[in-house]
């Protein structure tokens, strides 16, 4: 595996592919990489002959009073997992390189509706940072796929929205949530997790499991269901951004005639903001 921090340096790299014929799929991160990073990666072993992962901590998708100067950052041992799991290229600019020198106004993407409900609705934005990023790492990397993981459902969505109506001739690929044993949705967030409240986390996935199994066995009164769903966490002590069902196909809230539906859920405990969602059919 190579490693390249220039912009310059991704585009050759990719370019000589190209002309061998070969499919590149790109797994973008932040780094400080668990099981579910490396399950992208190897669900991207798949979709393409060339794996490119990119490690950027993206300050424009971090609020004033989040954690950008704190997230965990370790390079050397991301490397180490990113050989082990096949990839040939990793791209770790830094923000220089990304936004430029005058990054104070660059250019942004805003993709509508789907980017101000839910997280957008409580992390002002947020989406326009993530679509503007993937955005500039499309136009870097030139990938043929992209893997996006369904733990950030809403993420996921925003991207495929994004590449559909910029018509960029990426296939964007969502890949299922890897979870600890007890059912926590991995996260590098969590090690922001005391001890006591990493033994409460797996409520969420223990909440959003009940709600699933009422919809599936023909519960109707969503709303119920969310109230449920908030009050067993806050019992619990967490503080409540959202606990919500709504339609796969674009997060309005569902009709009833809509049947592929996703109860999505964030909530802080300690200085960890989490989140997780479980899909269900009814
Ligand atoms: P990051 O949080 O590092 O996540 C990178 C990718 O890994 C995302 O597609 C995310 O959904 C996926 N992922 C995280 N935890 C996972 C888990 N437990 N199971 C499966 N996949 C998981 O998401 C971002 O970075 C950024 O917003 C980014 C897209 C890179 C733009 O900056």
């Amino acid at each position: 595996m190579d490693t390249v921090t220039t912009i310059a340096d991704v585009r050759a790299r990719v370019r000589a592919w190209k002309r061998e014929g070969a499919r590149i799929a790109f797994v973008p991160t932040m780094g400080n990489l668990h099981a579910g990073h490396v399950s992208l990666i190897e669900l991207a072993r798949r979709h393409g002959e060339r794996f490119v992962a990119s490690i950027f901590v993206n300050p424009m998708q971090f609020g004033p009073n989040e954690d950008f100067a704190h997230y965990p950052r370790t390079p050397a041992r991301d490397a180490d997992m990113l050989r082990a799991a096949g990839c040939d290229l990793m791209f770790m600019p830094d923000v220089a390189e990304v936004y430029g020198q005058g990054a104070g106004a660059p250019t942004r993407i805003e993709v509508p509706v789907i980017s101000t409900t839910l997280c957008g609705e409580f992390r002002p934005g947020h989406f326009e940072g993530v679509a503007t990023v993937v955005a500039k790492l499309f136009n870097i990397v030139q990938p043929d796929v992209a893997i996006f993981g369904e733990k950030d459902f809403q993420q996921l969505a925003v991207i495929q929205r994004m590449s559909a109506d910029l018509c960029f001739p990426v296939a964007i690929v969502g890949a299922p949530t890897v979870r600890e044993a007890d059912g926590l949705a991995m996260s590098s967030r969590n090690q922001y997790l005391t001890g006591a409240e990493r033994a409460i986390a797996p409520r969420i996935h223990a909440a959003l499991s009940a709600a699933i199994r009422s919809i599936a066995t023909g519960a109707a009164d969503l709303a119920a269901i969310e109230r449920a769903g908030a009050e067993s966490l806050a019992a619990h002590g967490f503080r409540i951004d959202y606990f919500a069902v709504r339609r796969r196909a674009d997060l309005a809230a569902p009709t009833p005639a809509d049947r592929e539906l996703v109860v999505l859920a964030a909530a802080r405990i300690g200085k960890a903001r989490l989140i997780d969602n479980l899909q269900v059919d009814r």
